[in-house]
């Protein structure tokens, strides 16, 4: 077999972006290992089934550092991306410690391992818009002061400043302030593939996943996001650690949209024009033919809410090179057909 270039372990493997860049560093002839995490039911996300015999496996746990400080002195990495985390923004108001045990004290623990293990090792930290919280200038640049509203987003910014901390102490170490994005992967529980998912369904005739209803009940319908492709996003975190020194950068579109845009939009691929109907948790949304297919559940908002995101990816175009090449209406598009697809026959 031809002989690998460099070696990367991903964690977050299981993920929407850990497929996406296993997939990136394959092809460009990495040995990858994909750490993921036990569970109870067989096999792992349907998200890597494709690259078996491709990657390596590796059972670890961000919150228990003998995982992962056996996985970074077995492998010796040259290059580390940090993807895992509870990624659920709403989820953790409920579960705070908990988050803060993975998405800021998890990536403590892995710099301590590398720089015990393997301190020529790269890495790069999965940080985020949320971040910008109830953003203080628009759009949102690297020099945007932070503002962060949820616990997922000041543990995020405790990992934020901890990778800035260790680049002073002369680690090459980068954290990518990504904006929202997307694609058919994405986890169900987010609004997008929540909705393209939902809509699909009320296409085809069937019944919502979680409820069983033929209608879909949704959040806020006003927040504002920059919403990008993930195979887009994942090739700059791979781009900042071949810079010949590390910094951070914001990757985004720099086009915004509400969360109300995005469900015209992913109805109107699926053939449905939406009549709204009533005023705030009243508000109803109904087909051509009059039946409701979408209602507000309060249950979804957020004690704190982000209203408004949109990014500024002039350093990341500058330095890397990198731009977006799948824009919001094509993004729609791919997500609601491949929904149809895979619901078709179910
Ligand atoms: P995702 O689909 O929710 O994937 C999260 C991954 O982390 C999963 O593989 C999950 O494993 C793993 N994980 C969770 N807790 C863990 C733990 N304690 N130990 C080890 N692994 C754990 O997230 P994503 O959309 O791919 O995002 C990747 C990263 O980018 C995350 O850190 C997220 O916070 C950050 N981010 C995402 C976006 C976005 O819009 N997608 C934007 C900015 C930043 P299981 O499959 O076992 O649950
Ligand atoms: N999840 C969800 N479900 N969100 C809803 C719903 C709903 O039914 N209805 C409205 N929303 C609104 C949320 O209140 C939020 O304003 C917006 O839709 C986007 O929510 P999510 O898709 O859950 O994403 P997020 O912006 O909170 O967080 C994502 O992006 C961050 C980057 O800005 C996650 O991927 C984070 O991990 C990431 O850091």
């Amino acid at each position: 077999m031809e002989k690998q270039d460099k070696t990367a372990l991903v964690t977050g493997i299981t993920g929407q972006d850990g497929g996406y860049l296993a997939e990136l560093l394959l092809d460009k002839n990495y040995k990858v290992y994909g750490m993921h995490r036990r569970g109870s039911t067989d096999g792992h996300s349907g998200r890597i089934n494709h690259l078996k015999g491709k990657l390596e496996l590796v059972c670890g746990e961000l919150t228990d550092i003998g995982s992962l400080s056996k996985i970074i002195k077995q492998i010796k990495p040259d290059e580390v991306y940090n993807l895992a985390a509870q990624s659920h923004v709403g989820i953790s108001f409920s579960q705070k410690h908990y988050t803060n045990e993975v998405n800021w004290l998890g990536v403590e623990r892995l710099i301590d391992c590398i720089k015990e293990e393997a301190p020529n090792a790269k890495l790069y930290q999965a940080s985020t818009s949320e971040l910008f919280g109830e953003v203080l200038e628009s759009p949102q640049s690297e020099k945007t002061p932070f503002n962060p509203v949820s616990p997922y987003a000041t543990a995020k910014l405790k990992a934020h400043n901890a990778i800035k901390r260790e680049r002073e102490n002369g680690m090459f170490c980068c954290s990518g302030i990504l904006f929202n994005h997307e694609s058919p992967r994405r986890g169900l529980e987010f609004v997008t593939r929540k909705f393209t998912d939902g809509i699909a369904r009320i296409k085809l005739g069937i019944p919502q996943r979680e409820t069983g209803k033929n209608y879909l009940e949704m959040g806020n319908l006003e927040a504002r996001r920059d919403w990008g492709h993930s195979r887009d996003y994942v090739e700059a975190m791979w781009k900042m650690l071949q810079q010949d020194s590390p910094s951070d950068y914001v990757i985004a579109t720099g086009e915004t949209h509400s969360v109300r845009e995005f469900i015209e939009a992913a109805a109107d691929v699926a053939g449905i024009k939406i009549n709204w109907q009533g005023q705030g948790v009243e508000e109803k949304g109904y087909d051509q033919s009059g039946n409701k297919i979408i209602a507000i559940n309060p249950k979804f908002f957020r004690p704190n809410e982000v209203n408004f995101l949109i990014g500024d990816a002039t350093k990341a175009k500058r330095e890397l090179g990198w731009e977006p090449k799948v824009r919001f209406k094509e993004l729609v598009e791919e997500m609601v057909q491949a929904d149809l697809e895979k619901l078709k026959g179910k």
